[in-house]
Formats: structure tokens, sequence, C-alpha cells
């Protein structure tokens, strides 16, 4: 577990009912969300599409909570400017994307956004070593990026455990957020491997009372 012992959760509306978007959204603020994890997708880089700014921006209009834009898209420079304008609060970008990571970054965090970069189960984590100082965020995905509901990959568990040594050894600012196949029965042990922020999609809005849910992971990552 992180060293503050205090991990929070960022639920996933990939799998809300995108035709009842607010009263979701209430849903699991009303359990103590502490962001909010948007996923756009572009069939291109990953085999899915989903939103894109203009939803990002109706959303900002009816939440308090810090927008976390996930970007699985080819490109991601071309919508940085979008997405700063829609209200995003913190842009991940996929390394598998970007030809010019540090340019990429640093227009992000200009534009006012936290930034982030995302590693696909297969990309190991040498990939950070020279960018690693300067990112808010690292996105270590548990799944492979397109689809909520899929099987957690535990081998991910010794990846989250080495980045949280490489940032814990060297003082870095950058949080840990894991994400992908996180449920109430696996939580703990992603919260113990070392991750600062757990995204859940399915394992929240698909139970009968995703405020619960929240309240009860909650209860388990930061007792
Ligand atoms: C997967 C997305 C995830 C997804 C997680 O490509 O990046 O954020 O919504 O959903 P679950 O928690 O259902 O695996
Ligand atoms: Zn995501």
């Amino acid at each position: 577990m992180n060293s503050s012992s205090l991990v929070q959760i960022a639920p996933s509306i990939l799998s809300a009912d995108f035709a009842r978007l607010a009263e979701e959204i209430k849903k699991v603020e009303a359990g103590g969300a502490d962001l909010l994890h948007i996923d756009v997708m572009d069939g291109h880089f990953v085999p899915n599409i989903t939103i894109g700014p203009p939803v990002v921006n109706s959303i900002k209009k009816i939440t308090h909570l810090p927008l976390d834009v996930h970007l699985m898209i080819e490109n991601p420079d071309d919508y940085i400017e979008d997405f700063a304008r829609a209200g995003s609060d913190i842009l991940t970008i996929h390394q598998e994307t970007c030809y010019h990571l540090h340019r990429n970054i640093q227009e992000i965090q200009e534009k006012g956004m936290k930034a982030g970069v995302a590693l696909n189960p297969a990309t190991p984590l040498q990939v950070l070593e020279c960018i690693l100082p300067e990112i808010d965020q690292v996105v270590i995905m548990s799944v492979n990026p397109g689809f909520g509901g899929q099987k957690f990959i535990f081998s991910t568990l010794e990846k989250i455990k080495a980045l949280h040594n490489m940032i814990i050894v060297e003082n870095f600012k950058a949080k840990i957020l894991v994400d992908g196949g996180i449920k109430l029965d696996n939580c703990l042990r992603v919260a113990q491997a070392g991750a600062d922020i757990i995204v859940v999609g399915s394992g929240i809005f698909h139970t009968p009372d995703p405020t619960k849910t929240v309240v009860e992971i909650k209860q388990i990552i930061s007792p």
C-alpha cells in the first residue's frame, strides 16, 4: 500500500448507463468517489469507440469530481487542446501511441492539466526511465485496453510493486493508477502492491447498488 495508506477510487463511467450518465455519476459521488475516470477510445489504437470532448464538457458541468481522462487513441497530440477546453483535470496518453512523449507531456502540463502516461500490460516499465521525473501519473493497465469487464492480469502486481519502488527511491511525484479488472475481491491486493488510485468500472456500475459498492471498496483500500 502507498506510504499514506490512503488509496483513492476512480469509478470508470465506461460501464455506466450512458443514457442516465448524470444519475450514475451522482451514485458514485454519494459513495465517496475521489475522481471520475473517463475512457476515450478511437477504434484504431483499441478496438472500441466511446466518447470525446463534448461529453467530457457536459460531465464537467454536473460534477465536482476531478476528471481523469484516459486517451486510448492514436495521435493523442492532435486532441490535447480539445480535452483541456472540455475541462479535463488529468490527461493520460499511452506511451505506445507517442513518438514525442516529452513534447506531449509538456503540452498537457502547459495547458493546466496533470499529465499521465499509460502502459499496456506487455509494455515494460523501462520505457518510463527518461520521463518518470516529469509526469504526474503512471497508469498501469491490468487488462489490455479497449473494454470494461475483462479479467485482471495478475502479473501486473509485480509491475506495480517495481514501479512503486522506483518512485519511492527517487522521491518522484508520480502517482500510480491501476486500471482494469479490479473489483471488491482483488482491490486490496492492488492497493497493497503500491497503487495510489484504483479504477473500477464494471465492479461498481454492474452491481445492484453502486453507491454501496464504492463505500465498501473504500473501506477495504483506505481503512
Ligand atoms: C479499459 C479501460 C478501463 C475500464 C475498466 O480499457 O481503460 O478504464 O473501464 O473497466 P473494468 O473495471 O470493468 O475492468
Ligand atoms: Zn481507463
